[in-house]
């Protein structure tokens, strides 16, 4: 397969070895008049006007005059795989009634995990699916999904089975991550809980169910020390840790996070200075989810201050159907520009290679750039600024995922595996 994209009126991607930290997030490259030539799925050539002397008799050629082209997103955390919905706590959220309460009442997480439990595993399928679908559309080409809504071992590995046969039935890519810690079930207390998620451990690891482990680390919820027990034993069978951290509270997370050398810790609403330095020290991602800030109507994440001080950003959706049922990941990436004052350019190092970087696929994603694969998107935006500036809409025109076409004119377009 051999393929030129032309005339893009320009290519936008960052081209620094992630993690890209600081100041260098708002350093990406701009090349107008831009092709992009794909061979067997992999990027052959990025250059800027001829291209004539690379065509062959088996080339085809796409002509992408008007539309600009950025690498295909990384969504590194959503809750992709659920049952049902909970537009039936709605009412209570619009009287003001608090997430952490409804929660605490039996609902909220624990309303999910009742629907999960319920649902067969084609109806999760194909929810899951739908979802997906959307996400592709608005140019998402990789993402994580995480488990957490069965709190016992037979629907938490329904999920991540679920999102195992959609990574090899559909084009978007999909890293699983066991989240057994996700809320504590009605009937079992904390101790014989904590007792039974370091166990089935084993289970998700012998079926290489997951690769990342993660733990809502949140007060009332799973304190400092919970998380730590956990991801020390999750790291002891090869596990990758992940945290959500600081989301309502500062527990300590963050710190739990650099010391496991977790790729990152996730939302940081409520994080601290001190922790903020650590996380410029460190390798470790600051994955942040301002969709559920402006869902939940809580703070958002200090990203200027964070990036500010050298450490490096990424940004995610956390679709779920709790605190941000959307997959529209590229309202979170405009509300990084309007909510976050990111620039366009911090927020395209963050919706591509970081993310990329912290689900360990840098190699392969996140840049556009030789050999690695072509997931690219082409969106009909005047530029970068644009595309962040204009919010609300989905820009998507065209998205390729290692060199084939899966959305066409803003259509989903790809034949069922
Ligand atoms: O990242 N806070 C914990 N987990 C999700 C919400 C899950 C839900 O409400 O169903 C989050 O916000
Ligand atoms: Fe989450």
């Amino acid at each position: 397969m051999d393929l030129i994209i032309y005339h893009i009126k320009t290519l936008y991607t960052s081209i620094h070895q992630p993690p890209v930290k600081g100041e260098r997030m708002r350093e990406i490259i701009a090349i107008d008049d831009a092709f992009v030539h794909v061979k067997d799925g992999l990027i052959a050539h990025v250059s800027q006007g001829d291209y004539i002397h690379l065509i062959t008799k088996d080339t085809k050629l796409f002509d992408a005059t008007g539309l600009i082209m950025v690498p295909g997103f990384v969504d590194a955390h959503t809750h992709l795989v659920h049952g049902g919905s909970r537009e039936d706590e709605f009412a209570l959220k619009l009287q003001g009634v608090d997430y952490l309460s409804i929660l605490k009442s039996g609902g909220g997480i624990l309303n999910t995990v009742a629907k999960t439990r319920e649902a067969t595993f084609q109806d999760l399928f194909q929810q899951a699916k739908d979802s997906l679908d959307e996400m592709l559309l608005f140019g998402v080409t990789t993402l994580e999904a995480k488990s957490g809504y069965g709190l016992n071992l037979e629907t938490e590995i329904k999920q991540l089975e679920v999102a195992k046969k959609l990574n090899e039935s559909h084009p978007v890519e999909i890293v699983s991550t066991y989240l057994g810690a996700h809320a504590i079930p009605k009937d079992v207390d904390k101790a014989t809980f904590l007792d039974h998620v370091i166990n089935d451990l084993h289970e998700i690891r012998k079926r290489e169910l997951a690769r990342f482990v993660d733990v809502f680390c949140e007060s009332g919820v799973f304190e400092l020390e919970d998380a730590k027990k956990i991801l020390l034993e999750a790291k002891k069978l090869g596990f990758i840790p992940r945290l959500h951290a600081d989301e309502m509270t500062s527990l300590g997370g963050v710190g739990l996070g650099v010391d496991l050398a977790a790729p990152s810790v996730d939302h940081l609403m409520a994080i601290t200075d001190e922790d903020i330095k650590r996380l410029a020290q460190s390798h470790t991602i600051a994955n942040l989810l301002p969709a559920t800030s402006f869902f939940l109507n809580k703070a958002y994440a200090p990203a200027r201050k964070i990036i500010d001080s050298g450490a490096a950003v990424a940004i995610s959706s956390d679709y779920n159907p709790g605190s941000t049922p959307s997959e529209n990941y590229q309202f979170t990436m405009q509300i990084s520009g309007t909510k976050l004052s990111m620039t366009p350019s911090e927020i395209l190092t963050s919706a591509t290679i970081n993310p990329a970087f912290l689900l360990g696929l840098d190699r392969r994603i996140g840049s556009i750039e030789v050999g690695k694969d072509a997931d690219l998107v082409l969106l009909k935006a005047k530029n970068l600024d644009y595309l962040i500036y204009h919010y609300g809409i989905n820009h998507t025109a065209y998205v390729f995922k290692k060199g084939k076409m899966v959305v066409k004119k803003r259509q989903i377009f790809y034949e069922e595996a």
